[in-house]
């Protein structure tokens, strides 16, 4: 059997033993409830091979809407588990806008209308799959909208985040400053479980999770309004992954609407206001990189991370910028393979302060941010730098198995195993 076909018929068993028949958990044990981009990004890859399975796991995540139009970032369908937070701990029935079924209060990148056009083009029976197209479409809708009235009421054309897992990358070095202001004196009570399943190395320390968990008690208080955080959160950072990630989901949004004839004009204004306020706002010419805006401390977070290459995924940085992210990338101080490093793409410079290789998103390679990447060199005609991006991502596989993510000097797998992402994702580059 080729390398090629092995490794596919590895992630498709990977995601069927993944499967509770009504979602695919993330990953068997560390993971066992549905979240956010994990389902989007889960139902890209099922798309290769099973449309009606695809589209069952964006119903599924749809379940969870919240009444004002937020995809919440992890939906408890089956109840509690071994995970924490358990589902109680959010008091989301302090808010009215809260669903039958019991989510966070919190969202995360918005991939789902990236997912939805995916799943339609990959479907060779083009009246069902239009007929799914038209039944969410109003759904992504809402939750596009919802990020313009809860997340940037100000209409700057750039979303916040409130809190660092809304990112979806907990403990990213962009967090540190923003997060060391936040004093956790107010933590709930709380035990962690997330050590019990993967080593602590692995996972953000102590004094983040407290910070975690101080934010979310803030915010049950304030019965998850979105008014009333805008004002008070702690933690308010204009994102450059969600702001991107959210454009390219615009893109894809627009591409929907004009297949039902849908209005165009809002997603329009969307997608030009934040073209421009990446350049106002984010761009740093001195630096040549994108820095997250943090609107508490009013300031730019100083912090170079696999973030800043998500305008290409978005098709935000104009040539000239490509170029410049693309010298960072393939710096061997930052990015690129040296003599510590053998793999694209650690998820935090390596001459950060605050790099740490195997901790979560504090170094490690990622392959949704490959994947991600990997798109935006290819958009911008770096068609070999993606090439090689593609070989280190199919070679961490090879050595290190379905990995949540890997030690970039030597493809060790780190976190959970049996991921569900790292499989749909590679069954995505294969086709
Ligand atoms: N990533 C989180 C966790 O580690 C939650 O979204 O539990």
């Amino acid at each position: 059997m080729s390398r090629v076909v092995s490794l596919a018929d590895e992630a498709k068993r990977i995601l069927r033993q993944n499967d509770t028949g009504g979602f695919v958990k993330p990953s068997p044990k560390q993971y066992p409830h549905q979240w956010n981009w994990d389902a989007a990004l889960i139902a890209i890859g099922l798309a290769t091979f099973d449309v009606p399975r695809a589209q069952a796991e964006v119903r599924k995540l749809l379940e969870g809407q919240w009444r004002d139009g937020m995809v919440p970032h992890i939906l408890y369908h089956d109840g509690p588990s071994d995970y924490f937070p358990t589902p109680d701990f959010w008091e989301t029935q302090r808010s009215p806008n809260a669903p039958t079924v019991q989510t966070s209060g919190l969202t995360q990148p918005p991939v789902l209308a990236t997912a939805v056009r995916a799943i339609y083009e990959r479907d060779e029976d083009k009246d069902r799959a239009r007929s799914f197209v038209r039944e969410v479409y109003p759904k992504l809708l809402a939750w596009h909208r919802w990020f313009r009235t809860a997340r940037d009421p100000k209409n700057t054309g750039l979303v916040a985040i409130i809190h660092p897992w809304e990112s979806g990358m907990d403990n990213s070095t962009r967090w540190t400053e923003a997060l060391a202001r936040i004093s956790p004196t107010d933590v709930p009570e709380y035990e962690r479980r997330d050590r019990q399943h993967v080593a602590a190395d692995e996972r953000p320390v102590t004094g983040d999770y407290d910070r975690f968990m101080a934010l979310i008690g803030r915010y049950r208080e304030a019965a998850w309004d979105a008014s009333v955080l805008y004002d008070t959160a702690p933690f308010y950072v204009q994102d450059t992954f969600t702001s991107a990630v959210l454009h390219r989901a615009d893109e894809d949004l627009m591409f929907l609407a004009e297949l039902l004839g849908e209005p165009t004009e809002e997603i329009g204004g969307w997608l030009e206001r934040t073209r421009n306020a990446f350049d106002t706002r984010l761009w740093d010419e001195n630096a040549g990189l994108y820095y997250d805006f943090d609107l508490r401390a009013g300031r730019s977070v100083r912090e170079n991370t696999c973030a800043t290459f998500l305008p290409l995924y978005a098709g935000l940085a104009s040539e000239t910028q490509a170029a410049r992210l693309v010298e960072h990338l393939l710096n061997p101080d930052e990015y690129a393979p040296d003599e510590h490093t053998r793999y694209f793409l650690p998820s935090a410079a390596k001459n950060s302060p605050y790099f740490e290789p195997r901790r979560y998103w504090r170094g490690p390679v990622w392959l949704n941010i490959n994947w991600l990447v990997i798109q935006g060199l290819r958009r911008y005609g770096y068609a070999e730098v993606a090439e090689t991006v593609t070989a280190h991502t199919l070679e961490l596989i090879e050595r290190g198995g379905f990995a949540e993510y890997y030690d970039p000097r030597g493809s060790e797998p780190c976190g959970a195993r049996d991921f569900s992402w790292s499989a749909a994702l590679m069954l995505e580059l294969l086709s």
